[in-house]
């Protein structure tokens, strides 16, 4: 991805809008705060310190600490205007001492080594191209014994993706660099995480995208429409339309990803 302090954000304040009209207040991807507690099932983030990588608009911090009793989430995000809805969320809700939100160029992360007991991530990491360097920095700043958690929008196979996935992905118009579950795990393991685990949720999304594209062209078309413009609402239902056949085929495959840091 090249990007400058200076580019044009992707997920710009009308982006925050719709996805938000769409998705929940502070949330940017699917699945509201029960995703969020299916991706970290089973762990205790009680006390702990997270990192949460591209935490958009906030919502997904905030709910780390007030549900699962995190003691200080840290969310990163290369873009300005979500890290300025999450601040503002985090104000709102009287956290700014447990929640801090730092913008950042892509690349290496600007934490020190072995900072963070969790590192979670949910629907960002398919915007990082290179895998093996994204997953040697999210293996550097976990401490050891640490735990990585994540959702992310990944394609059901490396290699030349189908016409209707370039269809989809051109629709979209932002910067997908989407790598299968398999080069995931891949990166994780080459970065020295062990226990690595994928789960497929393509089957989850394939069915809540069908209801998300019936609320968008009816219950949910005037409130959207004034919240962003029909002609923006418009063009996401034809990206939803696009999204929906690659959902219907496999390609598109929301994973969720889990490996560990050894303690040693
Ligand atoms: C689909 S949104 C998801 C936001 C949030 N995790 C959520 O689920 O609500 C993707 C986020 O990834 C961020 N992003 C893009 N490239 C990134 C990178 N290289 N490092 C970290 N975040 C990135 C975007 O700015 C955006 O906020």
């Amino acid at each position: 991805m090249i990007e400058t302090a200076d580019a044009e954000p992707e997920y710009d304040d009308t982006a925050i809008r719709f996805l938000e009209a769409l998705w929940g207040d502070g949330y940017l991807s699917p699945g509201g705060p029960e995703e969020v507690d299916r991706v970290v099932e089973g762990l205790s983030l009680h006390d702990k310190t997270i990192l949460d990588i591209g935490c958009g608009s906030g919502g997904i911090a905030l709910h780390l600490i007030e549900r699962h009793g995190a003691a200080h989430t840290t969310g990163f995000d290369v873009e300005q205007p979500v890290i300025e809805a999450a601040r503002q969320r985090a104000a709102a809700r009287g956290l700014e001492q447990k929640a801090s939100f730092i913008q950042g160029p892509p690349g290496p992360l600007p934490f020190a080594d072995r900072s963070f007991d969790v590192v979670f991530s949910k629907d960002a990491l398919l915007h990082v191209p290179d895998k093996d360097a994204l997953f040697a920095e999210i293996f550097r700043v976990l401490k050891p014994g640490g735990v990585f958690a994540a959702s992310n929008w990944m394609v059901g196979h490396d290699g030349e993706p189908s016409p209707e996935m370039k269809a989809y992905v051109a629709a979209e118009g932002l910067s997908f660099a989407m790598a299968s579950p398999v080069r995931y795990a891949q990166a994780m393991r080459s970065a020295g995480f062990t226990h690595v685990t994928v789960r497929d949720r393509n089957p989850w999304y394939r069915e809540v995208a069908r209801g998300e594209l019936a609320r968008l062209k009816g219950a949910l078309y005037a409130q959207a429409a004034a919240a962003v413009g029909a002609a923006y609402v418009d063009k996401n239902i034809k990206t939803w339309e696009a999204m929906q056949k690659v959902l219907d085929s496999g390609e598109h495959r929301p994973t969720h990803l889990r490996g560990w840091k050894p303690v040693g």
